[in-house]
């Protein structure tokens, strides 16, 4: 992961010299948008290359996110590094004070926006909220309707299709030696630790990983289903209470995200249990620190939730939107892809 990233932060930085682009900002990472950088004049033409040096806006949902960190961290070096000013602010999961966030940005005339909304819900506010300031906006990670963004064709959304993550999860845990059936009673018993139920990526997570199982003509038991909000605390306390509850007959745990995942392996070495021995653990995001799980045989596998490949999309996409394209309704989603990551392939994500 970190090699992939430094890579493409190279690439990135190289091409930024060879255009001659400057400027690096230290952007604060608070949440007081800086004062107004003179605009760059966006061009025209769609497909351009616009001038660099304009003003951007990002919204995050919540800084303490441990994949929304990487992701942000990705997109200032990526905005950065093109000589863009960058101002990154954090919405502390609070929609109310991203929608002021968003007016702030609005009120300084930044050039464009990306925004991470705090509630899939709030989409329909936030996208008129743009469209009226007529500013070119890029959503990223939580996924509105086509219906809800075909109202402004100066919108795109960018992230991954999250029914294939759980698709993925389901398929780490049917490439098993036993194919999640540990105990051989013909059924595979698991407990979902789900993210945000509001969130398009848990519910098609918690759905398409069962699916899998379903699909491949497995039977299956859900012990327990628990919203764990992506936090590893929630994972960790989900867990050592769905072990102390059903014991041994736990024989899948599959997390939203591997956040959670690690907190539930805390739990599952609490509780004396042996990760692809006698219980399963699936998460999704490849964090560096599920990844070193996953090569230790602490974790079966995870899914590469792409933060750097989406940042480098999501400034494409703006790219491109400042250049004056604009979206056809019903295209206005780009899809980067996830991976399956095993143990069989994992060091060529780690650093
Ligand atoms: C990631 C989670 C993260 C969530 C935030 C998901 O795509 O897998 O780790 O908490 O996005 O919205």
């Amino acid at each position: 992961m970190k090699k992939i990233f430094a890579l493409a932060l190279c690439a990135v930085m190289m091409l930024s010299v060879l255009a001659g682009c400057g400027g690096k900002n230290d952007a604060p990472a608070d949440n007081t948008p800086a004062q107004n950088e003179p605009a760059a004049t966006p061009d025209a033409t769609p497909d351009a290359a616009p001038e660099a040096g304009g003003t951007i806006g990002v919204c995050i949902y919540q800084f303490t996110d441990a994949f929304m960190t990487t992701y942000r961290n990705a997109l200032q070096e990526i905005l950065e590094g093109k000589g863009y000013t960058v101002t990154v602010v954090d919405g502390a999961n609070d929609q109310a004070k991203q929608n002021e966030q968003i007016n702030t940005f609005i009120t300084q005339g930044v050039d464009a926006l990306i925004i991470n909304p705090v509630m899939t819900s709030a989409a329909d506010q936030i996208i008129s909220t743009v469209k009226n300031a007529n500013i070119p906006t890029v959503l990223i990670n939580r996924e509105p309707t086509a219906e809800q963004m075909a109202v402004y064709d100066k919108l795109v959304y960018v992230g991954c299709d999250a029914a294939q993550s759980g698709t993925f999860q389901g398929e780490l845990i049917l490439e098993t030696p036993n194919g999640g059936d540990i105990n051989g009673d013909g059924k595979i018993s698991y407990i979902m630790v789900q993210g945000d139920p509001e969130n398009i990526d848990a519910q098609l997570r918690t759905e398409y990983s069962v699916k899998a199982l379903t699909d491949a003509g497995k039977e299956v038991e859900e012990l327990n289903l628990t919203r764990g909000d992506w936090m590893r605390e929630r994972g960790q306390e989900i867990v050592a209470n769905d072990l102390a509850q059903f014991g041994a007959q736990v024989e899948v745990v599959f997390c939203n995200n591997d956040d959670m995942a690690i907190g539930a392996l805390q739990s599952i070495q609490a509780a004396g249990r042996k990760v692809n021995e006698d219980i399963y653990l699936v998460g999704v995001d490849a964090l560096d620190a599920a990844l070193n799980e996953v090569s230790n045989g602490n974790m079966t596998g995870t899914v590469l939730n792409d933060a750097v490949g989406q940042a480098t999309a999501a400034v494409e996409q703006m790219e491109a939107l400042l250049g004056g394209k604009t979206f056809a309704s019903g295209e206005q989603s780009v899809y980067v892809d996830y991976v399956k990551v095993t143990p069989d392939n994992v060091a060529d994500f780690m650093g």
